[in-house]
């Protein structure tokens, strides 16, 4: 981990990169007076990093669409963790986000995060190790890094932010041997409709990471028709989630705004299922 005074250089490209967005709207929201998610930790890590942050030209006020999807994940996997005391998350795309930080699980969860080997390495050296956290340096869709997790508890994976740099075939792939793997659990992952993938030339994140978008899912029936062995549980829209009602009053009028049109409120889907 570097000391009090230095700082990590950041040499990324491509999806690896959107993760430093993700990170600095994170730490801009816990700097708001009434914060949504409230990150302290991403507060701290931003500054242990050597990074001109004004070079990602994106303006805090747009915290919300990624602090409302994680303060969502950060609820269901404690409703999971509150109900699989002695279980397994798996965290993949996990970036340099803090949810282990966060949830401090207690110590019979074996949590691991997992992403590129370049994020990872960054994490290394900016967050402390700790007893049952482990992280895993693959990409998500090589097809053995799964099989060296042990399969003896409820098991929970998370993926947000990271399903739609893969083709459907891909995250199909990944859930499944996820489903097939471990003896039960949740899936908890975030996806893109049809029409945020189809307008991903408009989305500034994309333009300037030079990241390509794939796997579009407009409703669980679409997972459902590629993944066998699960069950539903939830799935609401960014706006419907129960984090946006702590948002500014200018995102909560977007509401009303997206509700005549059905392809932009449902553009950002939280889903999770069971097995
Ligand atoms: C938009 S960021 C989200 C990061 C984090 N989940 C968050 O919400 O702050 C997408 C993350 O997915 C990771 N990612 C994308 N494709 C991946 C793959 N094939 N294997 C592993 N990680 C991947 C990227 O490196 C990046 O950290």
């Amino acid at each position: 981990m570097v000391g009090m005074t230095d700082k990590a250089t950041v040499d990324l490209s491509g999806p690896a990169q959107t993760m430093l967005t993700t990170l600095y709207l994170k730490a801009r929201d816990a700097g708001l007076a009434r914060p949504v998610l409230g990150d302290t930790f991403a507060q701290q890590a931003i500054e242990r990093l050597d990074y001109d942050w004004q070079q990602l030209g994106i303006s805090a006020r747009w915290a919300p669409l990624v602090t409302v999807r994680t303060a969502q994940y950060d609820a269901w996997a404690r409703e999971f963790l509150a109900a699989h005391p002695r279980a397994t998350v798996i965290h993949v795309g996990c970036g340099l986000d803090c949810r282990v930080q966060r949830l401090d699980p207690g110590p019979e969860i074996a949590w691991y995060d997992v992403d590129y080997p370049e994020v990872i390495a960054l994490r290394e050296t900016i967050y402390p190790a700790r007893p049952g956290y482990t992280l895993v340096p693959t990409s998500a869709t090589d097809p053995t890094w799964l099989d060296q997790i042990p399969a003896d508890r409820p098991t929970l994976l998370i993926a947000e932010g990271i399903s739609m740099y893969l083709t459907a075939e891909q995250g199909a792939e990944l859930l499944q041997h996820v489903v097939d793997r471990f003896p039960s659990g949740e899936l908890q992952i975030d996806f893109y409709n049809g029409f945020a993938i189809r307008t991903q030339r408009a989305h500034m994140l994309n333009r300037r990471t030079g990241s390509k978008l794939y796997w579009a899912v407009d409703r669980p029936e679409d997972v459902l028709a590629r993944v066998s062995g699960i069950r539903p549980v939830a799935a609401v829209s960014f706006f419907g989630a129960e984090p946006y009602d702590r948002t500014s009053a200018g995102f909560r009028a977007a509401r009303s705004l997206a509700r005549v049109a059905p392809p932009v409120r449902n553009a950002l889907q939280y889903h999770r299922y069971s097995f």
